[in-house]
């Protein structure tokens, strides 16, 4: 059956896939010490622990190895989402996850991509056609912790992509869901329709479930005045993401990303005779950059990983400038990139974290709208220790905007 040229209807409207991806949601990363980890995501960069778990709940059988009994997984939100960051134990994954081989030894350390779609029905949908392209599936149902609905799939590589929809969300009590309320976790495709989450709320209460009996994490004391708001640090991350992958063959796993997945070729850019391509799942210049595997090398950057960069947006440039100037006094250490590998950013630096991974921090990303043409690129501007105080931006914030209070 020829799927390439059929169209489907989602909510109403054609597409050539079944499901819309509007954004990154979350991204999970293996970690070798998880104390070391949380010191840098958590009381560095800010994220808060929502919820964690010994290693996996789908491997009872080896959490009776005491190898495996340190091996937690933590999930972190910056925003309502349940999670938009979660750490798992490398090892622990390494030995249990199918194939690791080709993942874990390979170097991916990237253990999740997870992009949100609009509805529970794109969801099922997109799991159906997949199987029936012959792409590779790993799962699907819905996972607790975090109660969004998913499937998950492997891209050209092996590196792991979750389709999701209704991620709890996070309000202003700061407490996760109850773990009662677990119990609605699917292991399989649901059918449809299923009860809607406030539903599960009414049943919870019925039952006499607490609602406050969920996790609610500690903060640091919060001493920096971030544009009028105290925290503990002097930014706020508002946005994850882009992520940057290397990639043995950059075309063929463009081609992935846009016949499977939806993405569109923002631009290519060409490096030192190498090719890079910049995705887009919405109005941002990229979602996704795609590197070609020996640039690594070239770049000395960590031959550790082949996560490029994982994107963490601040809310605004004068943050940027504060959360390099807080980062490198704490000695995290500050990597440089040539200009012409980041379109669509103007300002930013990159952070490594303690397993090697570089998170790139910016303020402001291009919006690309109905067009789809980029704008023409900017001048550089890749030192930090050179920023001026303010910069002229008739692009700034613009795209989605931050929801809700900055802490
Ligand atoms: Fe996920």
């Amino acid at each position: 059956m020829s799927q390439d040229t059929e169209r489907y209807n989602v909510g109403g409207v054609w597409l050539s896939q079944p499901f819309k991806i509007r954004r990154l949601g979350h991204v999970g990363i293996t970690i070798r010490d998880m104390d070391r980890s949380l010191q840098f995501y958590r009381d560095l960069i800010g994220f808060k622990v929502t919820d964690w778990y010994p290693f996996d709940l789908r491997f009872p059988e080896a959490m009776k190895d005491p190898a495996f009994r340190d091996a937690k997984t933590v999930f972190m939100r910056y925003a309502g989402d349940h999670h938009s960051f979660v750490l798992l134990n490398r090892p622990a994954h390494a030995i249990l996850e199918a194939d690791p081989a080709r993942r874990y030894e390979g170097g991916i350390t990237i253990q999740q991509m997870s992009w949100q779609v609009g509805t529970l029905r794109e969801v099922v949908n997109a799991d159906e056609w997949l199987h029936t392209l012959g792409v590779e599936t790993q799962r699907a149902g819905r996972d607790m912790p975090g109660s969004n609905w998913h499937t998950y799939f492997y891209d050209v590589n092996g590196y792991i992509n979750e389709l999701f929809y209704g991620m709890e969300q996070i309000g202003w009590s700061g407490f996760s869901k109850p773990a009662p309320m677990h119990a609605r976790l699917f292991d399989e495709r649901p059918p449809l329709p299923q009860m809607s989450e406030y539903a599960e709320v009414n049943n919870a209460r019925a039952e006499g479930v607490d609602l406050l009996s969920g996790m609610r994490d500690d903060e640091l004391p919060e001493t920096y005045d971030v544009d009028g708001i105290l925290l503990a640090r002097p930014f706020k991350v508002t946005q994850i993401g882009p992520i940057g992958l290397f990639v043995p063959d950059v075309d063929d796993t463009a081609r992935f990303y846009q016949s499977r997945m939806g993405f569109r070729l923002t631009e290519s850019v060409t490096y030192r005779g190498y090719t890079v391509h910049y995705l887009r799942v919405n109005t941002e210049h990229h979602s996704l950059a795609l590197f070609p595997m020996p640039l690594r090398e070239t770049l000395q950057w960590s031959a550790e990983t082949t996560t490029a960069f994982i994107g963490i947006q601040v809310a605004n440039f004068a943050q940027l400038k504060a959360a390099y100037e807080f980062l490198s006094r704490r000695g995290v250490p500050i990597a440089s990139w040539p200009r012409e590998l980041m379109p669509g950013i103007d300002y930013a630096f990159w952070a490594r974290d303690p397993d090697g991974h570089h998170l790139l921090f910016y303020y402001r990303m291009d919006q690309v709208g109905w067009s789809g043409v980029p704008r023409a690129r900017t001048t550089g501007h890749s030192d930090p220790r050179e920023w001026p105080e303010v910069i002229e931006d008739d692009y700034a914030y613009q795209g989605m905007p931050y929801l809700g209070p900055l802490g």
